[in-house]
């Protein structure tokens, strides 16, 4: 499998492979590759409120997969009805380069991967990407990225879909990441969002925190107003977006 080279987090250049590690071409900064798995956290100065999200969720990647099946469950959506609607997204995207960002474990996400895709997960949480490299198929092309979603370290219209499940509810500044959403998804791609929606819901960054609509309105109204297209699928409290880039 070929590891999908990103760019620096830090200057966003050119990085180089060399066996085990990445150099940039640009600030020389050195990155290391465990497996495909790219640890770009291990190289960049942590704020203390990160590496606690960090720690976070590390401690529950393990039981992660269980706790997911549950919480969907507890927002009114049967677990069939969820992973029948992501399958049916997913099961189109035959060679496409897919960017899951806060892909947690891939779980169940990566089940439904045609073997043409090239999938870089993203995700603060080391864990969660080992979790992650261990369940995704040897016969898809995946590389993981080890970084805060807000550092995303890709170049313009790179991705021909972006997916975030249930990650941008986790993320402190959710609207820096939809700014680099815009910029990395290529024309006539898609960026695909699921969310716990409620009218008396709050933003707290808790996993299973339901985010009212008028939020997600204020989250979304860029991409509304550069005229990507909307609609969605509720299940439960659960609404799957799909944006697509006119
Ligand atoms: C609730 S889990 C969602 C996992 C998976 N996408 C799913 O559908 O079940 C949220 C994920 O976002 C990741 N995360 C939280 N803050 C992040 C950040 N700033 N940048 C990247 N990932 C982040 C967490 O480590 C966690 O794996």
């Amino acid at each position: 499998m070929q590891l999908f080279i990103p760019r620096c987090p830090k200057c966003l250049g050119i990085l180089e492979r060399n066996g085990d590690t990445l150099t940039c071409a640009g600030c020389g900064e050195i990155y290391s590759v465990k497996h495909n798995i790219i640890l770009f956290l291990d190289s960049l100065p942590l704020k203390e409120k990160v590496i606690s999200r960090k720690t976070f969720f590390d401690n529950i990647a393990e039981t992660y997969d269980n706790s997911i099946v549950s919480i969907v469950e507890s927002m009114g959506c049967k677990w069939r009805s969820y992973t029948e609607t992501l399958e049916d997204i997913i099961r189109t995207m035959d060679n496409k380069i897919i960017l899951d960002i806060g892909c947690g474990t891939s779980f169940p996400l990566a089940s439904f991967l045609p073997d043409s895709t090239e999938y870089l997960g993203l995700d603060l949480s080391s864990a969660m990407l080992t979790a992650a490299s261990d369940f995704v198929s040897k016969d898809v092309n995946a590389t993981f990225l080890n970084i805060e979603a807000e550092k995303l370290p890709l170049s313009e219209k790179s991705v021909d879909v972006c997916l975030s499940l249930f990650s941008l509810n986790s993320i402190p500044e959710p609207e820096k990441v939809v700014e680099k959403i815009m910029q990395v998804v290529r024309d006539g791609g898609e960026f695909i969002a699921s969310f716990p929606v409620s009218p008396s819901g709050i933003h707290d960054n808790d996993i299973n925190s339901p985010i009212r609509e008028e939020v997600l309105e204020g989250l979304f109204y860029p991409l509304v107003k550069d005229r990507w297209k909307v609609s969605y699928f509720q299940c439960g409290s659960i609404r799957i977006y799909r944006f697509l880039k006119g």
